[in-house]
């Protein structure tokens, strides 16, 4: 039960019609076309496509051993999700069904029958997610904003800041967390989260997480992502950040975590850097000839300040993931730190 003030079922029937306020496929296209104010190279894309996916697991995992660690301490927390999405996703929706995306991510996870019980990590992560669902049932699936309220205490939610700049998935993302108990006193804010976090930082608490998680649509959100970190630690050196980055072949990405590794150690700072691989990044090609795109093959994250438990935590929950996830030969997992 993570809502104390819904049943079981009726919680289960909560999170569904929240779910549902996604618009259909159709309704965004047709949108897309009528706001051209909008940066037109990001309409394409949309979260939903890809919740649960294998990133999304590894990402979500992360958040909230992250979190788990930071709400220990008394002090006050100041969470802030610079590209938060839409808060909640249907797995049985069209946008979920049209990718299939967490068939080989959550819904693989789920599924399967491990041979030793769950790493805690990953049992903490499907627990989390289960408390979104009717026993048994997989069809919701928690966004970062969602988690992250799941996990902070009730007397942090003031100080959690939720940035999207895409206007129909900030309208739903709002309707959604307008509907939670607290919903008034999370900040939605429709603007750049690249930007928009400068002026809360530090953060009057002084103790924060910067969760940063770009759809890195456009190549832009490599350097962007470099700079705003840069920044952040010049303004508030102890915080915690947390950014997820695609491994593809593209050297903007190969690059992202070696210049925040860079950012943390010219800080003085520790880090963390886990990568999830399930398979080759090679093009095949079906019996017909055609060439078949394997999709996003693995994703990292990389942490600056981390809590010191994280490491051990992900040495256990990795070779686990890598053994449930695996796609072909190539599936393997990287945990480093440093600092
Ligand atoms: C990968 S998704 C976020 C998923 C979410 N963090 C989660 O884990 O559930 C990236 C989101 O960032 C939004 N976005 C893209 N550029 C942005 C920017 N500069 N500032 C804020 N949001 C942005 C996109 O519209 C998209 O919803």
């Amino acid at each position: 039960m993570i809502i104390g003030y819904l049943g079981k079922n009726s919680q289960f029937r909560f999170f569904c019609r929240l779910a549902r306020g996604l618009p259909p496929a159709g309704a965004v296209r047709k949108a897309t076309r009528r706001q051209g104010g909008y940066h037109p190279p990001m309409f394409s894309y949309r979260h939903a496509f890809h919740a649960g996916n294998h990133a999304d697991v590894l990402k979500h995992t992360v958040l909230i051993a992250v979190l788990r660690h930071m709400v220990q301490k008394d002090a006050a927390l100041t969470v802030f999700d610079t590209h938060a999405g839409a808060g909640l996703y249907r797995l049985d929706g069209d946008y979920a069904q049209t990718s299939a995306e967490a068939a080989e991510g959550f819904l693989k996870l789920v599924a399967a029958k491990p041979a030793e019980p769950f790493a805690p990590l990953l049992q903490d992560y499907l627990d989390l997610v289960a408390g979104f669902n009717k026993q048994g049932s997989h069809k919701v699936y928690p966004g970062s904003p969602f988690i992250i309220h799941q996990v902070i205490r009730e007397r942090d939610r003031d100080k959690l800041k939720l940035f999207e700049i895409h206007p129909t998935d900030t309208k739903t993302l709002t309707a959604n967390i307008a509907q939670l108990e607290a919903g008034r006193q999370i900040a939605i804010l429709r603007e750049d989260g690249f930007e928009g976090i400068k002026k809360f930082l530090p953060p009057p608490s002084r103790r924060a997480l910067v969760f940063c998680d770009p759809s890195y649509e456009l190549k832009t959100d490599y350097g962007r992502t470099v700079v705003m970190v840069a920044d952040a630690l010049q303004r508030f050196v102890t915080g915690t950040y947390a950014v997820w980055y695609p491994i593809i072949p593209r050297p903007e990405a190969h690059d992202l975590p070696k210049k925040l590794k860079t950012l943390a150690n010219r800080a003085g700072k520790s880090w963390l850097g886990v990568t999830l691989t399930i398979k080759s990044s090679k093009l095949l090609q079906d019996d017909a000839g055609e060439v078949i795109r394997p999709g996003l093959p693995a994703s990292g994250m990389f942490i600056i300040n981390p809590p010191h438990t994280l490491k051990v935590g992900l040495q256990k929950a990795m070779p686990q993931l890598v053994e449930l996830l695996k796609q072909d030969a190539n599936a393997t997992f990287t945990v480093e730190s440093g600092g």
